[in-house]
């Protein structure tokens, strides 16, 4: 077996080939004048087992392209197997037409990775699972939450686990576990014209002195985290931080987030980002791949 890191692997390619004890190798790039580009392996790759370490984060696109392009190349070099981790699988919020007439993007991009000869599939906490099964072959989803939570808790002497919204409610209820303290979550609505968030319901717990965590599979905006940071200081938190998988931060989601008194921000390293604590989760990626 042998690691192949796609420009969007980060430092994760290198320290998944550590931990798994193989050789590891970046992929090489052949830009064009017209800004189009080529991938090309750098090495004799017949007969082999590979596993293509490439994120999708922004820009997605080009990064789903060159996994495309990687694994196309590794097969036209008969390799044995071609298994790709991806630890931010892009266009996964789209899983259905939330109106009439929208393409349903979690499914084409399944379905295109299927078709580009990829036997199987490990990615970190995408937004809802099914889509997954768009995947020719095996696709699987780890949850790194342990890491996550463990880190961003460490320094917490009374924390409080909240979810922005309902679809948030199980990854705060396995945090909760981990740290053995108390959940609940918000009640988000979201206008699917405008996009715009607001909080529909919300439980009747308060959280006077209570070191509120907020936990989501990923913070795009930070509007999500805000509305719910508001709220958890309404009702007497003492202090308020958030712990997301993926942090997407488009549209100064950090300042949207600070505005309502988010003290720190802490996600993982599937995607590269400033202002917040990353958390390596490497090795759940890489136990995660000897399972597969
Ligand atoms: C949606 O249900 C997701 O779990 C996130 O809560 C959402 O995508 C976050 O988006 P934003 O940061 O833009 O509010």
């Amino acid at each position: 077996m042998r690691v192949l890191g796609g420009s969007a692997a980060g430092s994760m390619g290198r320290a998944i080939a550590g931990l798994l004890g193989v050789e590891y190798s970046a992929i090489e790039l052949k830009k064009f004048p017209d800004g189009e580009f080529a991938a090309k392996v750098p090495f004799n790759a017949y007969g082999e087992d590979i596993v293509v370490v490439q994120s999708t984060y922004a820009p997605q696109d080009r990064h789903i392209m060159e996994l495309l392009f990687i694994a196309d190349a590794l097969k036209e070099m008969k390799v044995k197997s071609i298994k790709a981790v991806i630890p931010y699988l892009a266009y996964m919020r789209q899983n259905k037409s939330f109106t009439e007439g929208e393409s349903v993007n979690a499914k084409i991009v399944m379905r295109m990775l299927g078709q580009s000869g990829i036997d199987a599939i490990m990615t970190v906490q995408p937004h809802k699972t099914d889509p997954l099964s768009a995947f020719k072959g095996r696709a699987v989803a780890i949850s790194p939450v342990r890491t996550l939570i463990e880190a961003a808790a460490k320094n917490l002497k009374d924390p409080y686990v909240l979810a922005p919204d309902r679809g948030g409610l199980e990854l705060a209820k396995s945090a909760a576990a981990i740290l053995g303290c108390g959940y609940t979550h918000v009640d988000k609505e979201r206008d699917q014209i405008t996009g715009a968030a607001h909080i529909r319901n919300v439980p009747s717990e308060r959280f006077d002195g209570k070191q509120v965590i907020i936990v989501d599979d990923v913070i795009s905006t930070g509007g999500t985290i805000a509305l719910s940071s508001h709220f958890a200081y309404s009702r007497g938190a003492e202090s308020v931080i958030a712990a997301a998988v993926h942090l997407v931060m488009s549209d100064d989601a950090h300042h949207r987030m600070s505005e309502e008194g988010v003290r720190k921000i802490y996600g993982t390293n599937t995607i590269p980002c400033e202002n917040a604590e990353l958390v390596d989760i490497s090795k759940d990626i890489a136990e995660g791949i000897t399972r597969l």
